[in-house]
């Protein structure tokens, strides 16, 4: 590979020195962030063909007022905040969206718009994404509810099964566990305040979590688009049986 530390050249938006081909991961952000947006925002408006059997869409899970006693639109926009919430204030896709959809930078070394009054996440409304760690404790609660969905879809009428649908649904989960357990702010409530871990109670307990949050952490990336395709997939899956386009397989 090119050279890519060098600095970029001032005075012009996408100017560089670089060599590489810096876009190529600009373009696959673009469209594996907005293809999931679009998608995602369809489906939860759609407000049908979220459940089959003993599967359940984790775009809808939990599910709340199904029958539109109180609400009258789609059950998926009660809990959408969430895990949109979680996701959006992320470190990896803050990064990720700020250079592929905002351009600031368009990537490392490559020169930016030209910034009059330029304040990171330190004034509104950037300054929101500090939220974050308490969107941690949300999502805690959502995965909570979506491994409950996946103990259920092994369940077919009161008997265990195995269904494509609930390997699909372990699988989600599992990923998506793995992405909150890779969470920076995860890794900082773990460790992260600590200046000796042995001068603290349980230490080598909180030492050994807090190594294994940093492997995990060293992953996150990976954690991120894995989940996300994933967490699309179980929904996409779930519609097609739901709507009759697939046959759910048993394989058990
Ligand atoms: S930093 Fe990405 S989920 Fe917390």
């Amino acid at each position: 590979m090119a050279e890519s530390k060098s600095s970029a050249v001032p005075g012009g938006f996408g100017r560089t020195l670089r060599r590489d081909s810096w876009w190529l991961e600009v373009i696959p952000t673009i469209i594996g962030l907005g293809g999931f947006g679009i998608y995602a925002t369809l489906r939860a408006l759609e407000g049908a063909n979220y459940e089959w059997g003993p599967y359940l869409s984790p775009f809808y899970s939990p599910l709340i007022d199904a029958t539109h006693r109180v609400w009258p639109f789609s059950p998926a926009l009660l809990i959408l905040a969430g895990p949109l919430g979680f996701r959006i204030t992320c470190y990896y896709y803050r990064k990720a969206y700020y250079r592929a959809f905002f351009f600031d930078p368009p990537a490392c070394a490559v020169g930016e718009h030209v910034h009059r009054k330029y304040r990171g996440e330190t004034k509104f409304p950037f300054i929101l994404q500090n939220i974050h760690r308490y969107f941690l404790y949300v999502a805690v609660v959502f995965l909570c509810f979506l491994w409950y969905d996946a103990f259920k879809s092994f369940w077919f009428d009161g008997k265990f099964g195995i269904g494509v649908g609930s390997l699909v649904l372990l699988i989600n989960i599992t990923l998506l566990t793995l992405y909150l357990f890779s969470c920076h702010s995860l890794r900082h409530l773990v460790g992260g305040k600590l200046d000796c871990f042995s001068c603290t109670a349980f230490n080598k307990t909180r030492h050994g979590a807090w190594k294994k949050a940093s492997w995990l952490n060293e992953h996150h990336m990976l954690f991120a688009w894995l989940s996300l395709f994933s967490v699309g997939f179980a929904d996409f899956y779930i519609r097609m049986v739901a709507a009759g386009t697939f046959t759910d397989l048993r394989l058990l």
